[in-house]
């Protein structure tokens, strides 16, 4: 199943996607990504956010479309579940979140956005070549039965809803036009800080069990190099902000962290 004898692309795109979280988790610790509330001058060129998303985030759903459709001749059911839960998320974050965001006129960095197409041109086409090509077990339906599919899909449903409700308690803390920031509640707000990395987080993890593939797993382990260093940095923020923040309240580990 390890794929370096295999599509070339295939490897290349495994080799970049892990090296990029490897890479990444290290130096989120000292760098905060500058977008966002984060956002600070010294790192180039921008484009208003909403675009930016639109632009760094198409490449992956296309990209795990195109693959899913040239390199099968038939699918099974597994594959198609697999197929609709990651187009349930990219679409949504691609074409949908960005044209809801409030505040989505303020600058992002190029450099980011580019970063980003990079890291979505390869990680959407691996994604699907891994469930297309690479995982014979997913080529049966036999694979529905197996616990470490239905339970995968469920850890992914709870935490896309997890991630969509934080996300969407975010967006209705500012009115339209409105740009500055406020303290949010309900939900797992309640414990922590940053409830849309958490179930972003679980979503992947979900999906890789679900899926069984290295690409699955590799992006899942991107997905919490990226994301936990940033939830840190936004609970420092927020204490540092709100002299009324909740105290009990974590960065993103309920009750721990
Ligand atoms: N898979 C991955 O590696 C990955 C990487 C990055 C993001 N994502 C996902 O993409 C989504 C957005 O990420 P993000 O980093 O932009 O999240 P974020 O920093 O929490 O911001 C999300 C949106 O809510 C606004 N916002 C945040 N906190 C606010 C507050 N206290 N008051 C008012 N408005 C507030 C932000 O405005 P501002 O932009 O003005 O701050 C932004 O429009 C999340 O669901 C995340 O999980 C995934």
């Amino acid at each position: 199943m390890f794929p370096f004898d295999t599509h070339p692309f295939y490897a290349a795109a495994l080799a970049f996607v892990a090296a990029f979280g490897l890479f990444s988790f290290p130096s989120l610790f000292f760098v905060t990504a500058p977008y966002g509330r984060h956002a600070r001058p010294g790192w180039g060129p921008t484009i208003p956010a909403r675009w930016g998303w639109v632009i760094m985030e198409a490449p992956s759903p296309i990209g795990f479309a195109i693959v899913f459709v040239l390199f099968a001749e038939r699918w099974s059911a597994p594959q198609l579940l697999l197929a609709g839960m990651w187009l349930l998320h990219y679409v949504y974050r691609s074409f949908v979140f960005p044209f809801l965001m409030r505040g989505g006129d303020k600058g992002k960095p190029m450099l980011t956005v580019g970063l980003a197409v990079l890291f979505n041109c390869a990680n959407g086409p691996m994604n699907a070549f891994g469930i297309v090509a690479m995982a014979p077990h997913l080529e049966s339906n036999a694979w529905l039965a197996d616990p470490r599919f239905f339970v995968g899909v469920a850890v992914f449903l709870a935490g896309w809803a997890i991630n969509h409700h934080a996300d969407h308690v975010l967006r209705n803390l500012r009115k339209p036009g409105e740009t500055g920031y406020k303290i949010p509640h309900g939900g797992l707000y309640r414990f922590i800080s940053c409830p849309n990395y958490f179930g972003e987080i679980v979503e992947w993890f979900g999906f890789a069990l679900a899926a069984w593939t290295f690409p699955g797993l590799v992006f899942a382990f991107f997905t919490f190099a990226n994301l936990f260093p940033r939830a840190l940095d936004h609970h420092k923020w927020y204490r540092g902000k709100f002299d009324d923040y909740p105290k009990s309240r974590r960065a993103i580990v309920p009750f721990v962290l």
